[in-house]
């Protein structure tokens, strides 16, 4: 009898947020991490495959040469937690280092169930590793993890492919200061933070000539007619990349591109969207390297040390917890 219920919250917590998101007065939004539904997620996974999108590309590079030097930092034993591990790619040679050293267990923790089984199947294989994952928001999953470990124990928390750059700077810092309060001194945060770069590179990485991210975020309309008997026509939408040159983001937003009324039963709620006004679906930070040992000062960790691509300005790095 427990499904039923947990469906319902799930649709109700979305209804929610997409009514307050989308009659916030000024300009509408709709909360960036509704993107990822089971189409969302294979979208995403196909915009880390394109040209244009160095981003997965840097940030797997720089853990698949760093990766002994990163552990090498943390003492034995670790157990990981990753934050958001989408299919979890990239994580293997992570896992791969430490299991050299030890039998290593490794918590995913995802809201998206479709890429939770994806991370599943692809990480259990690696020998010495043991994977739990967690369908919950991440600090709830942390916290779990940081509870249940062992008295000398170390937590290394993964927070990879620059989502920290969802958050605005200011929601950015109270977030690291959440996920500071759940460990204890001497264990370690792997950041992965997509740095600035010339703005014709990266408007082309959030507006891909094939279309892909247009398609991405086009679907989050579609998903609100899925589960939530919206009644978007996505032919009156068209998608948009934006530098913010003053908050140092991209942003991607649907611009309407007639006057049209849209109605969404499940979240009791029609909106009139004028020509030409836009729905803000999501934020993508850019950093400076040196921005990042500022943020671990302000937070509670201290930078220890930081890797940055060459060929993708990228960087991970490593914050210890103070
Ligand atoms: C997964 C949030 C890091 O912001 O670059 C990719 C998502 N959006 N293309 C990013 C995304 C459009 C991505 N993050």
């Amino acid at each position: 009898m427990a499904t039923p219920v947990l469906a319902t919250q799930h649709v109700s917590e979305f209804a929610a947020d997409v009514r307050e998101s989308l009659t916030k007065p000024g300009q509408r939004e709709l909360p960036s991490k509704y993107l990822y539904d089971e189409v969302g997620s294979a979208l995403f996974e196909a915009i880390c495959l394109l040209p244009e999108y160095g981003l997965t590309r840097a940030d797997t590079r720089l853990l698949q040469e760093y990766s002994a030097d990163i552990i090498s930092r943390i003492p034995s034993p670790v157990r990981v937690a990753e934050l958001g591990s989408g299919s979890g790619k990239k994580t293997r040679w992570i896992l791969e280092a430490l299991s050299r050293r030890q039998l290593t267990y490794y918590y995913p923790i995802e809201i998206s169930p479709h890429a939770l089984a994806a991370c599943e199947k692809e990480l259990a294989q690696i020998d010495l590793v043991s994977v739990v994952g967690y369908e919950q928001p991440y600090l709830e999953g942390l916290r779990s993890v940081a509870e249940g470990r062992g008295e000398r124990d170390h937590v290394l928390v993964l927070f990879l492919g620059s989502t920290i750059g969802n958050f605005d700077r200011d929601a950015g810092d109270t977030f690291l200061r959440e996920v500071r309060a759940t460990l204890r001194p001497g264990d370690a945060l792997l950041l992965g933070t997509d740095l600035e770069k010339a703005a014709e590179l990266q408007l082309l990485a959030y507006d891909d000539p094939a279309g892909v991210t247009a398609a991405f975020n086009l679907n989050l309309l579609a998903r609100i007619n899925r589960e939530l008997g919206g009644g978007f026509d996505l032919s009156c939408f068209r998608h948009e990349a934006r530098w913010n040159y003053s908050d140092r983001r991209i942003e991607m937003h649907l611009r309407s591109t007639c006057r049209q009324s849209v109605r969404i039963p499940a979240a009791s709620l029609r909106v009139v969207l004028d020509e030409d006004e836009t729905i803000w679906t999501e934020s993508s930070h850019k950093y400076k390297a040196q921005e990042i040992p500022e943020m671990a000062e302000r937070t509670g960790f201290r930078c220890e040390a930081q890797w940055i691509d060459q060929e993708w300005p990228f960087a991970q790095n490593l914050l210890l917890a103070e």
